[in-house]
């Protein structure tokens, strides 16, 4: 099976905010995404709005044509514009206001009743729900009874030891197997985030057999600045292959 790649376009708005006016043009960056072979666009606006701006969502899903994923975390305000907006999936993100990134998933136990509550006000709207979560078995178990169809994996641990500690990035690696196949036996779809970069993309992807989608930003908006963004895209298509 081949995974989708969803382009994280959060970076390239940052750089748009360090400057007054619209430049680069976010929402010409995101149609050549597409245009370049992208199969998703995904957006994580936070509170203090610097980079995606709320403002920016209708826009960008007016002009773009693949999936739309937004992804935060569930406060009243971010709910707010998710259930106005209603994008193809919306990714809960358990991140502090104040986070410089995303950096753990879900405590899936403590925020059951919370999250099964957000769940079915989402999908209600017709909104597929994806859970950011650690590779944690204990963490896929409520995942059913909460109600979301799909989980995100977080793969920052697994990038973090690719250079550091083979053998933990080995490790890391199982667990992401592990309840990837577990969540396969329930029914539940696997998306996978955070520091995929070039280098750790392929073994990744081939690792984990039912990898729905891939959503990337960081790593693939800087070698976009060395490769252009064309050919950046065709190298991250071609290790999901
Ligand atoms: N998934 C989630 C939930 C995120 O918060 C982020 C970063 O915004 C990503 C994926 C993409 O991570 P990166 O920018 O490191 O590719």
């Amino acid at each position: 099976m081949k995974s989708r790649l969803s382009v994280n376009i959060n970076k390239v708005a940052l750089l748009r905010n360090s400057r007054k006016g619209n430049y680069p043009n976010l929402y010409q960056y995101a149609k050549d995404c597409e245009e370049f072979g992208a199969e998703g666009i995904t957006v994580h606006p936070r509170p203090d709005e610097r980079h995606i701006r709320y403002s920016d969502i209708p826009v960008l899903m007016e002009q773009t044509t693949t999936e739309f994923n937004i992804e935060g975390n569930p406060t009243k305000e971010f709910l707010k514009l998710v259930l106005k907006h209603k994008p193809d999936q919306c990714t809960l993100v358990p991140d502090d206001p104040t986070a410089l990134t995303s950096d753990h998933g879900w405590d899936t136990i403590k925020n059951k009743s919370f999250l099964q509550e957000v769940c079915s006000e989402l999908k209600t709207h017709g909104i597929r729900v994806s859970l950011f979560l650690d590779p944690d078995l204990k963490m896929l178990e409520n995942v059913s009874d909460i109600g979301a169809e799909r989980i995100e994996l977080y793969t920052g641990e697994y990038a973090k030891f690719q250079d550091l500690d083979q053998q933990k990035f080995l490790e890391e690696l199982g667990k992401h197997k592990q309840v990837a196949s577990e969540a396969m036996k329930v029914g539940i779809g696997v998306n996978a985030g955070h520091d995929l970069n070039l280098k750790n993309l392929k073994l990744y992807a081939d690792s984990i057999p039912n990898l729905l989608e891939v959503s990337i930003g960081h790593a693939l908006t800087v070698d976009a600045l060395y490769y252009g963004l064309k050919n950046t895209i065709g190298m991250y298509k071609r290790l999901l292959s």
